[in-house]
């Protein structure tokens, strides 16, 4: 049988490596999908051959469009990120009738329901394995391994510069600007580095992680996001003596009250396993009702960990190639009429435990104050530090553990003890999960 012919839209970080892992697997890759897969035809605006193999295979130009247009190939592959003309193009091949495998987050987490229902449409498949934690096959355990549980909650480190990032901080007090650059260097972050220390790039993924784990429709706008530029190596410091790590988890979970879509840097014990993944490495728990919990561990951004899970989507797509449309696997984990709207819920509405760190006048009865305050709002503390002043400094820093209370009753405390004149500056708040199944 003669290859699926394949264009390939992208030759940056995941473009090069998707051309080189098939390039040099292939004919290992042939064995599992049934048949070759040969790229033909790519479209980028710049390149470096020097990277690529089995360049001489393909005809490249610098018009996406054309390849989409194409009628000979069978599957695009988009590897151009961000939303448009990425969206266009997508949206065009289905058109056309093309399976399309990418590894865009965003496009998949904005534009997904528009993207799925004109797939269903036109009966192709949109395979997205790549869009979440790179190398690890987390959209495949979820939507299939996992398929006799209630999904309970999913907590992940999503973004690989993000945790490159804490983790020089906390292992050898790098300046975030510096390790920054060397995420930037390595290929990791994305083009606007901001997605990924503000949390939208995590956002990006746990949208998608919530709505094939609860089979809702795709929501980024509901889904809480807060970033890490405002951890301070002191918080990393006191979390560590309290026995936690600081890491920026995405976390959803089904309540009662709706389901929780939030992302945020979080205390974690330090004896959990997923509080040890440190670098580059993503990893997800996932719990579920029958199974447990479980852990999912891998590079998770990087050229050909990514390569590997958009080369094991083609595989997918070649072997379902001639099965009906309506028997194959739903892309958000639920078939497409079985959705249902659940309330996202807002983030004031979660219940959490809290880190708090305020700056306080080191004389008597200021700590018996703030407590007072907490107490009226029947908020518990589990613990509470007040740490050495720093040399010729009158205030301190008082750090505490809170037991379990709705955010919105938090706040409300926060803003009256910042009304203490004791009390200078912003109180730092770090939400805190356990993460016992
Ligand atoms: N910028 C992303 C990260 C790339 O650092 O995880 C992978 O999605």
């Amino acid at each position: 049988m003669n290859p699926v012919k394949v264009g390939l839209l992208g030759l940056g970080t995941v473009g090069g490596g998707t051309l080189n892992v098939l390039t040099r697997n292939a004919d290992e890759i042939a064995r599992r999908a049934g048949r070759g897969i040969q790229i033909t035809h790519a479209a980028a605006k710049a390149y470096d051959p020097s990277k690529l193999s089995g360049l001489d295979k393909v005809e490249i130009s610098d018009d996406a469009f054309a390849v989409v247009d194409n009628p000979e190939i069978e599957i695009i592959i988009e590897l151009i990120g961000g939303y448009s003309p990425a969206r266009e193009l997508v949206l065009k091949a289905i058109e056309n009738g093309k399976h399309v495998v990418t590894a865009n987050k965003a496009l998949i987490a904005m534009h997904g329901n528009e993207i799925f229902a004109a797939a269903q449409k036109h009966g192709v498949m949109v395979a997205f394995e790549a869009a979440v934690a790179g190398g690890i096959p987390i959209i495949k355990a979820v939507r299939e391994g996992l398929a006799a549980n209630r999904i309970e909650w999913i907590a992940g480190i999503i973004n690989g510069t993000g945790n490159f990032i804490l983790t020089e901080m906390r292992d050898k007090g790098r300046e975030f600007s510096d390790v920054l650059k060397e995420a930037q260097a390595l290929g990791y972050a994305e083009a606007d580095p901001t997605f990924d220390v503000e949390g939208i790039d995590a956002a990006h993924k746990l949208t998608i992680l919530g709505s094939i784990a609860f089979g809702i429709p795709l929501q980024f706008e509901k889904t809480y996001t807060e970033g890490i530029t405002k951890i301070e190596p002191q918080d990393v410091e006191y979390a560590n003596d309290f026995g936690y790590r600081i890491k920026h988890l995405g976390v959803t979970r089904m309540t009662d009250k709706g389901i929780e879509m939030r992302v945020h840097p979080t205390m974690i014990p330090h004896r959990r396993l997923i509080a040890n993944v440190d670098g580059v490495m993503n990893a997800v728990l996932v719990n579920g009702d029958a199974v447990g919990p479980t852990l999912y561990y891998g590079a998770g951004a990087g050229s050909e960990p990514t390569a590997s899970a958009v080369t094991a989507d083609v595989v997918d797509v070649v072997r379902a190639l001639t099965t009906d449309s309506e028997n194959r696997v739903p892309h958000l984990a639920f078939q497409p009429g079985e959705l249902v709207d659940l309330p996202i819920l807002p983030i004031e509405e979660v219940e959490s435990a809290y880190y708090l760190r305020m700056q306080v006048e080191d004389k008597p009865g200021v700590v018996a104050r703030i407590a007072t305050i907490l107490a009226d709002s029947q908020i518990s503390i589990e613990a509470i530090h007040q740490k050495e002043p720093a040399e010729g400094d009158s205030t301190v820093p008082l750090v505490m553990i809170t037991q379990t209370v709705v955010e919105k009753r938090l706040n409300d405390a926060l803003a009256a003890i910042e009304q203490l004149e004791s009390v200078s500056g912003q109180i730092m708040r770090i939400r805190i999960e356990r993460l016992d199944g």
